[in-house]
């Protein structure tokens, strides 16, 4: 039986493609569902291109609970947080305990926590003259970017290295590791 990955999104969904491409000649999983928090992201676009279904996430019904029954009815074994920028709700951490996963655009537990996610974290990466940055890949709990760490990787930043500059290195590092890090847990 194949596992069953569910993507969770907020923004562009590069990392959500990279995934669905990966496991898409995998017979150890398949990812079965995008759920998007943004009207309009690309990580719609995404869900379709690879034939992967997609709804919106609403706001009420993340907070308030119903959102287990319907993450539910898709019976995951892995929720995969791909740049998805809410903050996860007590009741879905502990109705899948080691089962959410998240990736950080940075070196945590260095530049982690509320607003810091995309482009803040490379500013704020930057504007303290850091030599290097990467990506953290690591189990969700209930505080923004506080699970254990599960895998790291790094990148040298140069000396004319600006935010941009740094997104990318950090990018092709997320395309490089995230599926085989999540392909190394199942
Ligand atoms: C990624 O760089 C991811 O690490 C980051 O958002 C980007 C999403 O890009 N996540 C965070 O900042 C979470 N705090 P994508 O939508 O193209 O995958």
């Amino acid at each position: 039986m194949k596992k069953r990955l569910v993507i969770l999104a907020s923004g562009g969904g590069s990392n959500a493609d990279n995934i669905c491409t990966y496991f898409k000649s995998s017979n150890r999983a398949e990812v079965v569902l995008i759920a998007c928090n943004k009207a309009g992201a690309g990580a719609f676009e995404v869900a379709q291109k690879h034939g992967v279904e997609s709804f919106l996430i609403d706001k009420e019904s993340f907070h308030n609970g119903d959102f287990l029954q319907l993450i539910n009815d898709y019976r995951p074994d892995l929720i995969i947080l791909a740049g998805f920028l809410w903050r996860v709700p007590a009741y879905l951490v502990s109705a899948f305990p080691d089962k959410i996963l998240n990736i950080h655009p940075a070196l945590l537990p260095k530049y982690g926590g509320k607003g810091m996610y995309g482009h803040f974290v490379h500013e704020a990466v930057v504007a303290n003259g850091e030599k290097e940055s990467g990506i953290t890949v690591h189990w969700v709990n209930e505080h923004y970017d506080e699970g254990a760490i599960l895998f790291q990787a790094t990148a040298t930043i140069d000396e004319n290295d600006g935010p941009k500059e740094v997104e990318q290195k950090v990018r092709a590092l997320e395309i490089a590791h995230f599926p085989q890090v999540i392909d190394s847990l199942l």
